[in-house]
């Protein structure tokens, strides 16, 4: 039977890579994205890699209560099974823990963890009817690490890990299975075209305005970064693997950020962190 997959903010990084390489291991996928205008990208990749038609888009933003009922609603009254669905959609919203307002703080929960729960809730009673489904949150690296700058993306991380490895047991017993992936640093929009920078970050009465630059330059710096398709190879592993574990890094930025948290002295790991961040 061919697999189907539904992804979170496929029109552009991680979203629209993993559609085309679930499309080309054979699955349909349902593409979903806040504005349809914006599929030309995915449309182009998947007919250069001769799947457009195993591609299936639809409208979803995922802080629309209304349009996350209407498409498990759609999906639900088909005759195929929903085999995973991968919470991909996400920004990030760059600014100074003391700079940042409520508002902006909120915004960045509504998509990167509000969002993602919601679809989730969604979509578990059809998997519980069916007796499995794959269920993929993309996390971030900065969901196991606090970086300075990144405090409100890394806190809707963080929480979207403590309720995605809550979840997990709870879909143990029932056939679902429950995984996190979480990347590096991966060339897509996320810090250019897609990043909300918190309005305090700007302002020179901030009493950060004298970091920006610095922080800014070695944070974003002009180093490339890695290819994205690698996060995609690692989501179709995960929506294939029979029982994946419950955590994916990707990227050895990452790795290295986890095991040197993990070997060295505390206090020597911020001081690299603050070096590295250009805090210091
Ligand atoms: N790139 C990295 O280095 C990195 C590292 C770790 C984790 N991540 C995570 O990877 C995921 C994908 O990001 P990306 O790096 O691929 O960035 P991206 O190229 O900016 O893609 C983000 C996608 O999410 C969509 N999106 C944003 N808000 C949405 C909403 N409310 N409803 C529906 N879709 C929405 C965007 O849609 P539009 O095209 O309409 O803007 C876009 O399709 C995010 O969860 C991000 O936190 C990225």
């Amino acid at each position: 039977m061919t697999k189907t997959a539904l992804i979170t903010g496929a029109s552009s990084g991680f979203g629209l890579l993993t559609c085309v390489t679930l499309a080309r291991r054979g699955w349909r996928v349902l593409a979903t994205m806040r504005d349809l205008n914006r599929r030309t990208k995915l449309e182009d990749a998947a007919r250069a890699a001769g799947v457009l038609e195993r591609l299936e888009f639809l409208p979803l933003d995922v802080t629309s209560a209304e349009q996350i009922a209407a498409i498990a609603d759609l999906v639900a009254k088909r005759e195929s099974p929903l085999h995973a669905l991968v919470n991909n959609a996400g920004f990030a919203a760059p600014g100074f823990a003391e700079d940042v307002t409520d508002a902006e703080l909120r915004e960045q929960f509504e998509t990167n963890f509000f969002g993602a729960a919601a679809m989730t809730r969604a979509f578990l009673p059809q998997m519980r009817r069916q007796g499995f489904g794959h269920v993929v949150m993309v996390s971030s690296i900065s969901g196991r690490l606090g970086f300075p700058g990144v405090g409100s993306y890394a806190a809707a991380k963080f929480a979207l890990e403590g309720w995605t490895e809550s979840l997990r047991y709870e879909m143990k017993t029932v056939g679902i299975q429950v995984a996190i992936v979480e990347p590096g640093a991966f060339e897509t929009d996320i810090w250019t075209r897609n990043a909300k920078v918190a309005g305090k970050l700007l302002d020179p009465n901030s009493p950060n305005a004298g970091r920006v630059e610095k922080w800014r330059a070695r944070v974003q710096g002009d180093r490339p970064k890695a290819d994205p398709q690698v996060v995609a190879e690692c989501i179709a592993r995960v929506v294939e693997a029979p029982r994946p574990k419950l955590r994916h890094v990707v990227g050895t930025d990452a790795k290295m950020g986890l095991a040197m948290q993990a070997l060295l002295p505390r206090g020597l790991f911020e001081k690299l962190i603050l070096k590295n961040t250009g805090m210091d």
